[in-house]
């Protein structure tokens, strides 16, 4: 069964033993943050926190944060997660609309709106511009079209009805923003906290300009999004989801935003960017509000599963891929294959770094390698790796296009990490017979137990 709520999702983990509960009081402001940073470092558990000081709600962080969650969530067997997900992504299917909804049970409009009071004052990274809406998905609708697109972005709480934005093209988002104000209308959007988990994975993943994501998130969870109409902006959300900001992104107006701690663990610095006035703040009686922190491991694994379906649609035609993996950053990639000629790697690396600009650095790796295992693809490299031919360098190739650090993301890397076909025999990896079978706790005892 997929899990269709934010709340299910959190009784999901909760079942596990991945959910982690903080009743003391914590500081919105750097504490809960510091407090989740240590909990990514191992054990890596779901976290919700009671009581923020001052917070009108309970705050739930790291929720999405492994892999295997993620396809829980949408019922799909981990080994499988890449051919299932391009497989569901073409059967769309449409939202199922409802006229009363779990996230309007209480809505605060207009004028009584205030989003540094109304919502949980968040404050991430010691030079950040102050707290931010971090686990926000935008719905929009094309301005041409009406698609509707989801995707996270990061949002300032300034104070009354605003909130401050940067939306740019080619982000879908970007593009309807400029479509909007080029014809001096505002862009009406609404930002969604506590999401469905398939919307969740929607708003991050890279799917053609003309497909609607609400849809989409439909199909990849296998029934239609419920959603209902928002109260003050002509948009349906999803109508189980925790929280709504209603608002619109207006025309030609920007003020200054950042800095914010982002995903590479520098600062986005200062920039003039976008402006979202809020029209209304919908919630559940007992909303939870989400909190994700940019770089983390909840972050990563949202990203890089959208990543690697992208690179995945590439290399399927080319090879047959064992799975592909992110481990450590989400600036390359890892692709396990089952080798079936020497040039076949070397294809595979050209269609992955061509997959998506990010793939800075790709490495291959064999199908008896774990791509998710930093350290058996770093034993692979240290093994099987021939640096007189199995490195290649694709000169003054950008990839991450961000124009401040651009000098250090251009150039592409790609390692062969793969048997050379001739050396099949000699390079076996050896076996222990019984080892997956083994539970340590049967043979061991510790001096204290
Ligand atoms: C938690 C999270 C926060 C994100 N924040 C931003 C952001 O602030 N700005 C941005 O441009 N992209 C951000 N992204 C990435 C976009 O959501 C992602 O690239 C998405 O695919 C864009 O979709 P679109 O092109 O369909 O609009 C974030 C992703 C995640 C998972």
């Amino acid at each position: 069964m997929p899990i269709t709520t934010f709340r299910d999702l959190l009784a999901h983990l909760d079942a596990r033993g991945e959910l982690a509960r903080v009743k003391r009081p914590v500081d919105p402001a750097y504490e809960l943050i510091a407090v989740l940073r240590r909990m990514q470092k191992g054990p890596n558990d779901a976290l919700l926190f009671d009581a923020p000081r001052g917070s009108p709600t309970p705050v739930a962080t790291n929720v999405m944060s492994r892999r295997r969650t993620l396809a829980a969530t949408l019922d799909i067997d981990p080994a499988r997660m890449l051919p299932e997900m391009v497989a569901r992504e073409s059967r769309t299917l449409p939202c199922e609309a409802v006229e009363r909804a779990p996230v309007q049970q209480v809505v605060i409009e207009g004028g009584k709106l205030d989003v540094a009071r109304d919502v949980p004052q968040v404050v991430h990274c010691e030079r950040d511009a102050g707290a931010y809406v971090t686990a926000g998905i935008f719905i929009a609708r094309d301005p041409a079209t009406g698609v509707y697109n989801a995707s996270w972005n990061r949002a300032q709480l300034a104070g009354g009805d605003r909130m401050r934005v940067r939306m740019m093209p080619p982000q879908h988002l970007g593009q309807y923003q400029a479509a909007a104000e080029a014809a001096g209308k505002p862009l009406p959007c609404a930002v969604v906290i506590g999401a469905p988990p398939a919307v969740m994975i929607a708003a991050a993943s890279k799917i053609p300009y003309e497909a609607d994501e609400l849809d989409t998130a439909g199909a990849w969870q296998g029934r239609p999004l419920r959603v209902v109409p928002c109260k003050t902006v002509p948009l349906m959300v999803p109508a189980d989801a925790e929280m709504v900001i209603e608002g619109e992104v207006v025309p030609g107006l920007r003020e200054e935003e950042g800095p914010f701690g982002e995903f590479m663990d520098g600062y986005v610095e200062v920039g003039r960017n976008h402006v979202f006035r809020a029209t209304a703040l919908t919630r559940r009686e007992d909303a939870i509000y989400h909190v994700i922190l940019a770089g983390g491991t909840e972050d990563l694994a949202l990203l890089s599963l959208m990543l690697q379906t992208e690179v995945y649609k590439r290399i399927q035609p080319i090879a047959r891929v064992r799975d592909i993996g992110m481990p450590g950053q989400i600036l390359g990639c890892v692709v396990a294959i089952e080798k079936t000629s020497d040039e076949q790697a070397r294809a595979v690396m050209l269609a992955a770094m061509a997959a998506h600009p990010w793939m800075k650095i790709v490495i291959v790796v064999d199908a008896d390698v774990d791509p998710h295992d930093s350290e058996d693809v770093l034993w692979a490299i240290h093994t099987r790796c021939r640096p007189d031919s199995g490195v290649h360098v694709a000169p003054g190739v950008p990839s991450f296009p961000r124009a401040d650090i651009k000098p250090v993301h251009s150039g592409k890397l790609a390692i062969d990490a793969t048997v050379p076909m001739s050396m099949r025999d000699v390079l076996k990896r050896r076996r222990f017979p019984g080892i997956e079978s083994i539970d340590l706790a049967d043979y061991v005892t510790r001096p204290s137990s």
